[in-house]
């Protein structure tokens, strides 16, 4: 229920401006936020890839109203790759980028956001390394798969994300258990229809499970996207089982969370990736961030209670 409360409050203006304005959001948003400028992430990236972590930067930004803002987002991911070129780390460091921020959305969304987002795959392959395209809501998982099958004709390095709560998923799965491809997969985040959804968490859980044995058995590059001890575990039993080299999977989480398993993963000899959303608009991040657990509105509101 307030996992709903909130997700539903990431969509409201009025909401959005009162939140953004209190003093006291600011302490907790650095939390899950590397900064609101590219140096700010940059600074991150270097700490984090001086740890042994790969990471993924996200200019964060969703759902632009114009085609204006969507060539800002190309923009300012072609601004984070050329800075993430200077550190020369190849595919240790890439970006995900949100189709909706490309302007999927607007009137004839989806060619507007496969036009803008090319340029921003093909400058990472320039700089030998990949693109993820985050998912959405579930009315944007054709869309997005579409995209992606079209961006991987000639940059077969592009990655997807697939949600385990959705039904389709396994399906989606079993379609992208290809050479090369690189799958991320996660629980979901969004607010989902039980016509569509798992809605319970041990159902999401189950979904997670069958969707990597899928994934960790085909011949792609699994990506575990989850803090989930219990499901870190499962994906290196399979990595075990199916005789799994390092570099042929991964675990990523988010920026600021659980970041002490992140390095120790790291320092045992998994691969890493944090995922470093940077960047002014972060507000529907931010709270999808709080929706995920009742513990961190607990500690929103405590600041609020303190400044
Ligand atoms: P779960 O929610 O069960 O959390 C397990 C444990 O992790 C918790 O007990 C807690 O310790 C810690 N934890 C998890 N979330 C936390 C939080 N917000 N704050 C503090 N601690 C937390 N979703 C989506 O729909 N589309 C996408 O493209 C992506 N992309 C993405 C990339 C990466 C790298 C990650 C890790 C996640 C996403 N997600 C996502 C989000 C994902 O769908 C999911 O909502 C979160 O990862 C939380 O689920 P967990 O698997 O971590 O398990």
């Amino acid at each position: 229920m307030l996992q709903q409360t909130l997700l539903a409050a990431s969509r409201r203006p009025g909401l959005r401006r009162a939140v953004v304005a209190h003093p006291a959001t600011r302490r907790v948003v650095d939390r899950f936020v590397a900064g609101e400028t590219l140096d700010d992430a940059l600074a991150a990236v270097h700490a984090l890839a001086a740890d042994g972590l790969a990471v993924t930067l996200d200019h964060l930004g969703e759902d632009v109203t114009d085609r204006a803002e969507a060539v800002r987002s190309r923009d300012a991911c072609l601004r984070a790759l050329d800075g993430l070129a200077s550190f020369g780390l190849g595919p240790a460091a890439e970006v995900s980028v949100k189709l909706s921020a490309f302007g999927q959305a607007l009137p004839g969304g989806h060619d507007v956001a496969l036009e803008l987002v090319r340029p921003v795959v093909e400058a990472a392959s320039a700089l030998g390394t990949t693109v993820t395209l985050d998912m959405e809501e579930s009315a944007t998982v054709d869309s997005t798969l579409a995209a992606l099958a079209d961006l991987r004709r000639q940059h077969p390095g592009t990655g997807a994300v697939l949600q385990a709560m959705l039904f389709r998923s396994e399906a989606d799965a079993e379609a992208l258990a290809s050479p090369g491809s690189r799958v991320r997969l996660v629980k979901g985040a969004y607010d989902e229809p039980a016509t569509v959804a798992h809605r319970r968490r041990k159902d999401v859980d189950a979904a997670y499970v069958r969707c990597l044995r899928l994934l960790m058995a085909g011949p792609g590059h699994p990506m575990i996207g989850s803090h989930d001890p219990a499901l870190v575990a499962r994906a290196h039993e399979l990595a075990a089982q199916h005789s799994r080299s390092a570099d042929s999977w991964e675990v990523q989480m988010l920026y600021g969370i659980r970041p002490e398993e992140q390095r120790r993963l790291a320092a045992a000899g998994t691969t890493v990736r944090a995922y470093v959303p940077y960047g002014a608009d972060w507000y529907g991040y931010f709270m999808r961030r709080l929706a995920e657990r009742p513990a961190n509105v607990a500690f929103f509101l405590r600041s609020l209670l303190t400044r």
